[in-house]
């Protein structure tokens, strides 16, 4: 039997693509903790009354990206049964998508089938609905299955994702094409005269790499995985031109998600100009930010200003990802040489460019960004239940593992401190790192990949592994948004912390926040309206997939 993890996964799209039967014995299963569904919803609910109803497949096909061959991808095919014309959009010529516009107060019906060889389920990124329609992995389905989601738009203006959530196959399924976005606006923002239509624009960055036939390549090796994977090129809403075509006289609000498995990018305009920041993840801020550069780490989202009224056509602006010092596992140290083909052509902290706009047109357009934008109005700390003792939660990369306060993924457990009371609001500590390596002795999980065997350098529990082995962990809680109350930056590297700490926007409501090595932050929550199973985990996928992932439990 093969390693679970030990897949080409270019391969395996490859030899699918070739007219392998879909039911093909996906090796994945033999390894996992996948189990029949329990909660699968094939039936659409009488009393909903949907202003939207849509199906979305789950499907394989093959895109046009690079010159010559096409690439093997996975792609959500989306069909619009209800609602404006406007709700479903494409993102042109792009497997990536799609793009679901919906509005606060709207009743969303979504009829999810899966035609993939594998089981997979997809989970909205940010949105607040009830458990059984957030993706949990225990609600994964086969192929063939449909799900149905039914649930009301509650959160604010913003901008969301889906992506699929089955345990241990996250990245993969990410990493073959399958994310989309969901916007959502109020009358809040709607009352803004913010830039519509073509003039909001997404931009999905992503890494990945080719093989010389076209085809995607994922991670080959446990040390890889542990590491998360980092490609050698930047795709920009799935395409590999990275070019954005704009118009001259226009202002814009471009709507930037950090789609990768793991990388980190420190997004700067190439001539200076600093980042004009008017919205995170989960809300518009209450007035605009500017910073020189902004750390946008997986999963992340920002609306950034752009304002081309002086500008003439034919300009060029480049946004790049600056340098910043990420040691450890992801680059310096471990790079070229010690590790062969670990380390990608893009090392994780060069500098590089992301993507670049171009003014090929020149127009006018009447959007402002106002000074005052929403109402802010973040929770109270003093009405937290815990605001002098938050629950604590570290995340660690221990002896060949990576763990949330000592524990792996489990598909329905829940530990004492991860029950939470509905109606609450409370304080997280969320901490990388802090010395508690795990004691366990990786199960076997790395061994068979060299390097990391026992007794090799990275073999001790402390001392060199402790620190060569800490990496960014961007720590995503399901179902809520928070507010960042403060992070501590006492046990980072100084240098790293002084490479990017302009780069954060804590204001607003955000669903993950990334944490660097040897930072942590209290953030505060409300649990409210549903209880249930819900989880919370790192998003670099690789990580998230080897079990650094856990339940919280409203009850
Ligand atoms: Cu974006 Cu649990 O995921
Ligand atoms: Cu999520
Ligand atoms: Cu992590």
């Amino acid at each position: 039997m093969k390693k679970p993890f030990g897949i080409n996964r270019g391969k395996f799209l490859a030899a699918a693509g070739a007219g392998a039967a879909v039911t093909m014995i996906w090796p994945f299963f033999s390894s996992c903790d996948s189990r029949p569904s329990t909660t699968v919803k094939p039936e659409l609910s009488e009393g909903f009354k949907p202003d939207v109803d849509l199906e979305l497949t789950a499907t394989q096909s093959k895109a046009s990206i690079l010159t010559g061959n096409k690439t093997e991808v996975w792609v959500f095919v989306s069909t619009l049964l209800k609602g404006d014309k406007n709700t479903l959009q494409k993102l042109e010529g792009s497997y990536l998508g799609p793009i679901i516009k919906v509005r606060k107060g709207q009743k969303i019906r979504i009829r999810f089938k899966n035609n993939l060889p594998v089981e997979t389920i997809v989970h909205w990124h940010g949105m607040h609905v009830p458990e059984q329609y957030d993706g949990h992995p225990q609600d994964v389905i086969g192929n063939g299955e449909t799900y149905i989601y039914e649930y009301e738009i509650m959160n604010r203006a913003g901008t969301y994702w889906f992506h699929p959530h089955p345990h241990g196959r996250t990245g993969p399924q990410v990493y073959n094409g399958l994310a989309g976005l969901l916007l959502v606006t109020d009358e809040e923002e709607e009352k803004l005269n913010l830039p519509k239509g073509a003039f909001d624009v997404p931009v999905v960055i992503q890494d990945r790499t080719f093989d010389n036939q076209n085809q995607l390549i994922y991670l080959d090796g446990q040390m890889k995985r542990m590491q998360g994977f980092l490609g050698d090129q930047i795709l920009i809403n799935g395409s590999a031109s990275q070019e954005i075509s704009l118009k001259a006289g226009c202002t814009y609000r471009m709507r930037l998600l950090n789609g990768s498995n793991s990388r980190i990018y420190k997004l700067g305009w190439d001539d200076g100009s600093p980042m004009t920041i008017f919205g995170v993840d989960g809300s518009l801020l209450g007035s605009p930010k500017e910073l020189p550069y902004l750390m946008l780490g997986p999963a992340k989202r920002v609306d950034l200003w752009l304002d081309l009224r002086d500008k003439d056509e034919g300009t060029v602006l480049t946004m790049k990802s600056l340098s910043f010092p990420l040691d450890g596992m992801s680059g310096g140290m471990m790079g070229d040489g010690m590790m062969d083909g670990v380390v990608s052509k893009l090392p994780h902290g060069s500098e590089f460019e992301v993507f670049s706009v171009k003014l090929v047109d020149s127009g006018s357009n009447s959007a402002e960004l106002p000074a005052r934008l929403v109402n802010y109005q973040p929770l109270d700390p003093s009405t937290a239940t815990n605001l002098n003792s938050p629950r604590q939660f570290a995340f660690n990369m221990g002896h060949m593992e990576l763990t949330i306060n000592g524990r792996t993924w489990e598909t329905t457990e829940v530990a004492d401190e991860e029950i939470v009371k509905l109606g609450t609001t409370e304080v997280w500590e969320l901490i990388n790192g802090d010395g508690m390596m795990s004691n366990d002795d990786g199960g076997g999980m790395m061994d068979g990949h060299g390097m990391m065997g026992d007794g090799g350098m990275m073999g001790g529990d402390s001392g060199m592994m402790g620190n060569m082995m800490q990496m960014p962990h961007p720590v995503h809680i399901h179902q809520l948004q928070f507010n960042i109350l403060e992070r501590n930056v006492d046990g980072m590297d100084p240098g790293l912390w002084d490479a990017i700490k302009e780069g954060f926007v804590d204001e607003g409501w955000h669903d993950t926040i990334l944490l660097m090595p040897g930072m942590k932050a209290k953030v505060i929550m409300q649990f409210k309206d549903f209880k249930g199973l819900f989880v919370y985990h790192c998003h670099n996928l690789e990580h998230e997939d080897m079990g650094m992932m856990r339940n919280f439990k409203i009850v």
